[in-house]
């Protein structure tokens, strides 16, 4: 729903003589200015009630004693036979965990109802309705300034300081074009708390303090505490070894979010689920995909979402997504999404809470229209709801196998460089061949990060030995042979597991990397461009 699209429905609920409703937003002072033009146009007074100043009419409180909740309740039965709009703005604080509060309000929201010709509405930064309400409130959520309203907000904030002979401000309309497309997605008093400062830091507005509104977008995540951003300044998709089908598929996507492809006609890529074994490389494709495009990276944490350490874990959930909405474009990484939503089966434990915020997600992935990618990951497919892999929520869904030959070779390869070594001192097929099944045994065979680990491993060796004797050469292939020869491989330990996962992802997924599941083999694997299209009894051999 846009800004005016909001407008509209409020004004439609108001002149349907809605009994309550409750306008979900953080920014009051915007939704007093379009609650004042409806009610202009509807002809009602609009009288305003906060806890530190009661009922307040035009800028008069109406009585001392009105502060109180209650006798509030009880003067608004009396005023509203005249047409009012009652705007409540502190109380949701009153109505939560006080029935005698939520009772007053809920006899005046039916009484203005039935009876007068006015209405009652809260204004609350979260949805908090007490359930005793709930049939009598109806929520609207209102957005944030789109484009238009980001430009009208930056362009009468830019334009009061043309002529300052201390500022530099440029109010061409490619500077107030900049600058609005970095604050969309920011309240109106951020954007222009985020003007005020390049300001006072840098005394000039224009294409240049572009940095500084995105700054304040950093500023609201990190508040939020919900979202985390993450550093990917250090990766690229070269880092990572094998799965080609998966860095083929994002590299066709990589300039799907411009404006070009817009006028192209191509939509905003959705986003992809990688399910797969653990340590193969899910997590880190999701920093190299975000450094590849040159998007931020922002990790939710599904712990957090139901912590209760910062609210419901619903209202929880829609910040979350709000927030990625305002510094969209951006990668939304879900770790470990199975978590989170493993109780969201009926039946489950928490009440429902699960099953409310997976309902979130998905009619959210389902809607939503900003350039938000993304990029969930698992790696416990037995309790992954169905629903969330239907049509329409992932543009795809892939499967992250243990490392083949070819693979497994690119990642020593990869580990070898990252320690600052020459290749060509380096014996990689052997190394291929000792991590692999010629080696440990059918179906068995190391993962991404057990090859990180050997190499490292290695590497200390060597430094240990050296310290102790200096002439000794520095690390070499057998170093890492003998690493390897000292681990259980995690597709030993956990065989069956994996099994399971490979039968399932034959179904459902797409394979990640281009070769096969048997180190010696190589088959092409034909991407389809749908989950909707992965079909049953794909031609993969396990
Ligand atoms: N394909 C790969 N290419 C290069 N490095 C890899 C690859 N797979 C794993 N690694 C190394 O192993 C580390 C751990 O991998 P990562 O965290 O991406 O695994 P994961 O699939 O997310 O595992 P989990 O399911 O346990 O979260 C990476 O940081 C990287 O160093
Ligand atoms: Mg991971």
């Amino acid at each position: 729903m846009n800004a005016d699209e909001f407008v509209a429905e409020l004004e439609n609920l108001i002149r349907a003589r809605y009994a309550a409703i409750c306008v979900t937003t953080f920014e009051e002072e915007r939704c007093l200015l379009i609650l004042r033009n409806i009610a202009g146009r509807l002809n009602k007074r609009v009288i305003i009630w906060t806890a530190t100043k009661g009922l307040v009419l035009d800028g008069k409180n109406l009585d001392a004693k009105s502060v109180d909740f209650r006798t509030a309740t009880l003067m608004a039965f009396e005023l509203g036979r005249e047409p009012s709009l009652f705007v409540w703005c502190d109380a949701h604080t009153y109505l939560k965990n006080q029935p005698v509060n939520a009772r007053a309000f809920k006899e005046l929201c039916q009484a203005l109802r039935d009876g007068c010709p006015s209405n009652s509405l809260l204004i609350s930064p979260v949805m908090d309705i007490p359930i005793e309400l709930q049939k009598e409130v109806t929520v609207l959520d209102m957005p944030l300034p789109d484009m238009g309203e980001a430009r009208r907000i930056v362009d009468t904030f830019v334009s009061g300081y043309v002529g300052h002979a201390e500022l530099s401000i440029d109010n061409s309309q490619e500077a107030i074009e900049s600058l609005s497309a970095a604050a969309v997605g920011l309240a109106q008093e951020e954007i222009e708390n985020s003007l005020a400062k390049s300001l006072v830091k840098r005394r000039a507005l224009s294409r240049n303090e572009v940095d500084l509104v995105l700054e304040e977008k950093k500023q609201i995540i990190r508040k939020a505490g919900i979202l985390e951003y993450i550093p990917t300044e250090k990766f690229d998709l070269s880092k990572i070894g094998g799965l080609h089908n998966l860095k083929n598929w994002l590299e066709k996507r990589k300039g799907a979010f411009s404006q070009a492809a817009r006028n192209f006609g191509v939509e905003y890529p959705r986003g992809v689920l990688l399910v797969g074994i653990p340590g193969c490389g899910k997590s880190l494709s999701a920093k190299c995909v975000a450094s590849a495009w040159k998007m931020p990276l922002l990790k939710l944490d599904m712990g957090r979402i139901f912590s209760g350490i910062v609210g419901s874990s619903e209202a929880n959930m829609r910040i979350a997504l709000n927030l990625c909405e305002t510094v969209a474009p951006a990668i939304l990484w879900i770790d470990e999404i199975e978590k989170g939503l493993s109780g969201s089966d009926s039946g489950s434990s928490d009440g429902g809470a699960s099953t409310r915020v997976f309902g979130t997600l998905l009619t959210w992935m389902q809607e939503k229209t900003n350039p938000v990618f993304i990029f969930a990951t698992a790696n416990n497919i037995l309790n992954l709801p169905p629903e969330l892999l239907r049509k329409g929520r992932f543009d795809e869904i892939f499967f992250v196998d243990l490392p083949s030959e070819e693979e497994r070779g690119e990642i020593f390869s990869i580990m070898i460089k990252n320690c600052k070594r020459e290749l060509d001192n380096f014996d990689i097929e052997r190394l291929v061949a000792a991590s692999g099944e010629s080696e440990f045994g059918e179906g068995i065979r190391l993962t991404g990060s057990e090859i990180e680990a050997v190499v490292r491993d290695a590497l200390l060796e060597a430094y240990y030995r050296k310290s102790v004797n200096p002439d000794v050469c520095d690390i070499i292939t057998q170093d890492i042979v003998n690493e390897i020869s000292k681990i259980v491989p995690l597709s030993k330990s956990r065989s069956s597991d994996i099994k399971h996962l490979r039968e399932w992802a034959a179904e459902n997924a797409v394979r990640a990397s281009l070769s096969t599941i048997s180190d010696g083999q190589r088959m092409e694997e034909t991407s389809k461009s749908h989950v909707s299209e992965v079909s049953v009894g794909r031609n993969i051999d396990f």
